[in-house]
């Protein structure tokens, strides 16, 4: 059973007792965090791209997936959006329709109802997917080249399973040249990991919001980048998680 709580931004999350974690950092806000730490990222790196595609782990309350809609439509009215979307729960997917989402996601009730009722919407702008599978099999049978993958899970500690090297390996062979994954994770293991498949990693910090990642298979200038060899030298314990090794 999934409980619904205001955040500090006014937004409402929810808190899982399955996970003990909330959707969302409460004291960021759920808006807040999801514009900061994914949204704007992505469109500051590929709001030129005529055709988006976004993989967006896992789908939980929607905040992401809404959010990009909203942006899109209020930034890059002319991109048209591609976003695929697994997530475990499909009784939370079903049970959105009642959530009291902020209403900057007004505009989009016809997207959520179509989403919890059969797990898709399109029109000539936008095509959502939502599978309602583990997402380590969804990014295996997944195909071809995205732009985006917005990595929003529970933490490390509690489902260890898509933080590992394995894990990220698979997202590593769908993302583009271009690709970036962003994630509220700024633990070592999780950008040893990220680091291991290739990609570089850069700090995404700002006013009103923790610290954040974002990696990408291009250098970036309008991020800092972090220095992993630095960081491996100063932890020399430092591992990334491993399927069935910390898992
Ligand atoms: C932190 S929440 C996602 C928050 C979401 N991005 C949002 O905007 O609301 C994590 C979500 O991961 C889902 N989940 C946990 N393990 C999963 C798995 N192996 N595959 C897919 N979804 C999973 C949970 O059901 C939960 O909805």
């Amino acid at each position: 059973m999934t409980h619904w709580i205001q955040s500090d931004d006014g937004s409402y999350t929810a808190y899982s007792p399955e996970y003990n974690e909330h959707y969302h950092s409460t004291k960021d806000g759920a808006l807040n965090e999801s514009l900061k730490k994914h949204i704007e990222p992505a469109f500051a790196l590929h709001g030129d791209k005529n055709h988006l595609r976004i993989i967006d782990i896992c789908f939980g309350l929607g905040f992401n997936t809404l959010l990009s809609l909203y942006y899109r439509d209020t930034y890059f009215p002319e991109t048209t959006l591609e976003i695929f979307s697994p997530e475990l729960d499909g009784a939370l997917v079903a049970s959105l329709v009642t959530f009291p989402y902020p209403t900057l996601f007004d505009p989009y009730k016809s997207v959520i109802t179509d989403i919890a009722t059969k797990g898709n919407y399109h029109d000539e702008r936008t095509t959502i997917t939502v599978q309602i599978t583990d997402a380590r099999v969804a990014m295996r049978a997944l195909e071809g080249e995205w732009d985006v993958c917005y990595h929003d899970a529970f933490s490390p500690v509690h489902n260890p399973t898509l933080w590992t090297h394995e894990y990220f390996h698979d997202v590593a062979r769908l993302m583009g040249k271009m690709g970036v994954v962003t994630t509220y994770s700024t633990a070592l293991a999780t950008r040893l990991a990220l680091h291991e498949n290739g990609f570089g990693i850069y700090l995404n910090t700002g006013e009103g919001y923790r610290n954040a990642t974002i990696a990408s298979r291009q250098t970036l200038t309008r991020y800092e980048k972090v220095n992993m060899e630095h960081k491996m030298k100063c932890n020399p314990q430092g591992r990334s998680l491993r399927d069935g090794i910390d898992v």
